[in-house]
């Protein structure tokens, strides 16, 4: 599905470029045409006012589980692709730890046919790394992958890898962005010991940070940096989720000019240990979610830039899945549809600006990545935008979910914050109640 015609829209408070300001904004095709204070003199086939909302850039959500192929009881690209709508997200990149892994070309090929059918919203795939897949990491096309994702901690997948000749032989051998899952293996085996010497089968929630700890976090993530100064590499720190690993982050250096970036995710900003108690397994996530200091520290680190971007980790496992005790219940959860209305209730709490949250979620994984023409309202840029009401509560029902997995961390939280229409290519393709029948994604390109 794609436009035909012109749309205006007009009267929108547009987000953007560090600035708020009230612009009028034609759209011809899937791309932006005019920015104007006022575009009254211009005709256009549709015109939308949208006075008194926010017009934010199409997030874009640079970590994704999307489960296709091969866990699809969790989840599917489309499934989860329209919740991304839902909440704002225009883009996102998508994990290798599907069944196939996609850690060869042919199955990430396969991934990339199956969205072109049946995604809604722009894609890309990340390529796994192994310990035996190096040639074909240097034969990608370095234009429509995203980047090379390491899991140097064990996690949803069997994706570790650990052998420090091949990490060595991949950092010195890619020009890609290399993605990485820090955490310990060694740390957390010991720590996962101790807690089964003292608990048995019955290790209480209250100690999966303990287990998947500060120091597994901190040892993974410095050995990686450390590696990666030391070969050159560019090394991209996923789901950062301590205060300890900030330290090794950089602020002084332009995005554009750096060669160690972070991401941080909304669980490790909303939630601590503290909730652990209401919340339980539906908060396990790895890393971690750690103290209320590292959660502070996080959003520090995220306004004084030595967190570039802000990411989802969006991993659905089923109600049944996650309700098992401790040991047997999988990491992660459903986030996609609600990463948005958590900032702007983070935003209303005096947590972030709403310009610094889309320096984050939009325009930072676009200048991280290379993306082509997105992650900015700018002529020639494709439309991709979300309109938002700021001051509309809301809370959230298990009814309104969109998610495959029909469970959300959130459900019975009140946002004060709501996404009301998504445009996505110059299409709109949400209505703050209906996701259009046909897509009008794309894939993302990258500009290298
Ligand atoms: O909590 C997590 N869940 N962390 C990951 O790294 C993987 C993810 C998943 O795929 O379930």
């Amino acid at each position: 599905m794609s436009r035909n015609g012109t749309l205006k829209i007009v009267n929108a408070n547009l987000v953007n470029e560090g600035q708020i300001k009230i612009c009028d904004l034609l759209i011809k095709g899937n791309r932006i045409e005019r920015i104007a204070d006022t575009l009254s003199s211009y005709e256009s086939d549709e015109v939308f006012d949208a006075q008194g909302n926010h017009l934010l850039p199409g997030l874009i959500d640079d970590q994704v589980h999307f489960r296709e192929p091969g866990l699809t009881h969790k989840g599917t690209i489309a499934s989860e692709s329209k919740a991304a709508i839902a909440g704002g997200i225009t883009s996102f990149f998508e994990m290798p730890n599907t069944q196939p892994q996609t850690t060869t070309i042919q199955a990430w090929e396969e991934k990339n046919k199956i969205a072109a059918s049946n995604s809604f919203a722009n894609y890309a795939f990340m390529f796994g790394g192994t310990n035996d897949n190096l040639k074909q990491i240097q034969a990608l096309d370095s234009t429509r992958v995203p980047a090379l994702k390491l899991f140097l901690g064990s996690s949803t997948g069997n994706m570790l890898v650990d052998n420090p000749d091949v990490l060595r032989a991949i950092f010195s051998n890619t020009d890609l962005v290399i993605a990485v899952h820090c955490e310990d293996e060694t740390t957390i085996q010991t720590n996962l010991k101790m807690a089964t010497a003292q608990f048995g089968n019955s290790i209480p929630i209250e100690y999966h940070p303990k287990i998947r700890s500060e120091e597994a976090c901190f040892l993974s993530s410095s050995s990686a940096v450390a590696l990666a100064k030391e070969t050159g590499a560019r090394l991209h720190v996923f789901h950062v989720s301590t205060a300890k690993e900030l330290a090794l982050f950089d602020n002084t250096i332009p995005l554009e000019h750096k060669k160690i970036t972070a991401e941080v995710c909304t669980h490790h900003l909303w939630f601590s240990d503290a909730d652990y108690k209401s919340k339980g397994t539906a908060i396990k996530w790895n890393p971690a979610v750690k103290t209320k200091k590292d959660q502070d520290a996080l959003w520090e680190g995220l306004n004084s830039d030595l967190l570039d971007v802000l990411a989802t980790d969006h991993a659905p496992h089923t109600f049944e899945e996650k309700n098992k005790f401790y040991t047997q219940a999988p990491s992660g959860g459903p986030l996609v549809q609600h990463a948005l209305p958590a900032l702007l209730t983070a935003y209303h709490n005096g947590k972030i600006t709403l310009e610094k949250m889309v320096q984050k979620a939009c325009h930072n994984p676009a200048i991280l990545f290379d993306i082509k023409h997105r992650g900015f309202i700018r002529e020639g840029y494709f439309a991709d935008m979300v309109l938002v009401d700021i001051e509309e509560s809301w809370t959230v029902e298990k009814k309104d979910l969109l998610y495959k997995c029909g469970w959300s961390p959130f459900e019975g939280t009140t946002f004060k914050g709501k996404v009301i229409r998504t445009l996505l290519n110059g299409v709109w393709v949400y209505d703050g109640k209906q996701i259009a029948p046909n897509s009008a994604a794309m894939a993302l390109t990258f500009d290298r």
